[in-house]
């Protein structure tokens, strides 16, 4: 267990920047441009206020739900996020065995430091592969190596067409290999550990596409994530080819607008996922919980809508379900688990949403996450000056 006494998201956070060099630190807690839309993910949830009722005499509270066509127990799933092996080379294992632990599952990234069969190998239930839109061999290939393996549920993710432009990355030279100067490598000597871990198992990338997760490997599979993967050219016609390729469930991630969402739907997808990838994409983008209830109007009834972006807490959570979503997803909070506690670390922060999660729920007045609704939110008044 760490030393510190960490009992928030927040806690780890602050936790896993100590622990990690400040290349790996700015990629995983970085967004795109001046991060107005990083902020304002985690600050919208401070425009709804949360509306208890007292005495409803509930003293059992009920948070398992079904989402992306799995059992979880509780509302909560894990966010696919590329290269986690930068953060702790076992990551990507330690990932899917903790959400397991908690009884919610793992969403594997396309960009994942060990590969789809390896934490299909390392795992017992069944996880989420996420997939950037392709038409060609390799995205064709990754779905059948999917389905093989077990995937049953794609979430597609549309919002990289091309890759954000994350400053802060750029400043620091993060990039595989990375850029060294002498104060950098000064930066790495001082996470001894993180750079002897990183040296030893060389687990960065080129998992699922490409050769091996070694740097060389890695350079070479991010060419061909970003030829084959994540490009502008495609539209939604290569969705439909996808749709007709892909057997299982499927879920457009990445999404903004109720339109899309719309179109999604109507194209045969089992439901969406409102991301702005928290805020490493397009900034001046809205912050998530500010579209969902629109788009959960819009496709809400006919669709499965999830949320990802910004959830820190329980009542965060509660927020968005009662909005409109059936579940959420977290990213940045299970990284910081990562860096701090591998696999002990995201069972613990997932343990702490969990319990943030049920004494919300216990305060609100609600028995059941199945529950909630918009009767349990208002919008916050401006606030006085
Ligand atoms: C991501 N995200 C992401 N999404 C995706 O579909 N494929 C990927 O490979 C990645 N990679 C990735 C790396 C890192 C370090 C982060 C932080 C995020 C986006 C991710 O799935 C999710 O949308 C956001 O992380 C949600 O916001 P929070 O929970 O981090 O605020």
């Amino acid at each position: 267990r760490a030393p510190e006494r960490l009992i928030t998201v927040e806690d780890y956070r602050r936790a896993a920047r100590r622990r990690l060099p400040s290349m790996v630190w700015t990629y995983v807690d970085g967004g795109a441009d001046d991060r107005h839309t990083l902020g304002l993910n985690r600050s919208a949830f401070d425009g709804w206020w949360l509306r208890p009722s007292v005495l409803t005499g509930h003293d059992v509270h009920r948070l398992g739900t079904t989402a992306a066509g799995l059992e979880l127990s509780m509302p909560v799933m894990l966010a696919p996020t590329g290269f986690t092996g930068l953060t702790r080379w076992s990551g990507d294992l330690d990932a899917v065995r903790a959400a397991e632990r908690a009884g919610t599952r793992y969403a594997l990234s396309t960009t994942s430091s060990w590969s789809l069969e390896e934490v299909a190998g390392a795992a017992s239930r069944e996880h989420v592969f996420q997939l950037y839109p392709g038409t060609g061999g390799v995205a064709a290939d990754l779905m059948r190596r999917a389905w093989s393996a077990g995937y049953r549920t794609l979430f597609v993710t549309v919002d990289v067409p091309v890759k954000g432009n994350r400053e802060g990355e750029r400043k620091l030279g993060m990039g595989i290999p990375p850029a060294l100067t002498p104060r950098r490598a000064l930066n790495f000597a001082r996470h001894p550990r993180w750079t002897y871990d990183m040296l030893r198992h060389q687990r960065v990338a080129g998992a699922n596409v490409g050769t091996g997760g070694g740097v060389r490997e890695a350079v070479e599979s991010v060419e061909i994530a970003e030829r084959e993967l994540m490009q502008s050219r495609l539209d939604w016609d290569d969705l439909a080819w996808m749709r007709e390729q892909w057997r299982g469930r499927l879920y457009l991630k990445g999404v903004l607008r109720a339109d899309d969402a719309t179109r999604a739907v109507d194209l045969g997808c089992d439901g969406v996922v409102v991301s702005n990838h928290g805020g490493r994409q397009l900034d001046h983008v809205p912050p998530t919980i500010a579209v969902l209830p629109g788009i959960a109007d819009a496709v809400g009834h006919r669709a499965e809508v999830i949320l990802d972006g910004g959830v820190r807490r329980g009542t965060d959570v509660v927020t968005a379900l009662a909005l409109g979503a059936r579940a959420v997803l977290v990213g940045r909070p299970y990284v910081y688990g990562l860096a701090v506690g591998g696999e002990r670390g995201v069972v613990d922060v997932l343990g702490i949403l969990r319990d943030e999660i049920e004494r919300a729920l216990t305060l609100l007045g609600v028995r059941d996450v199945a529950d909630l609704d918009r009767s349990h939110v208002r919008r916050a008044d401006p606030p006085h000056h």
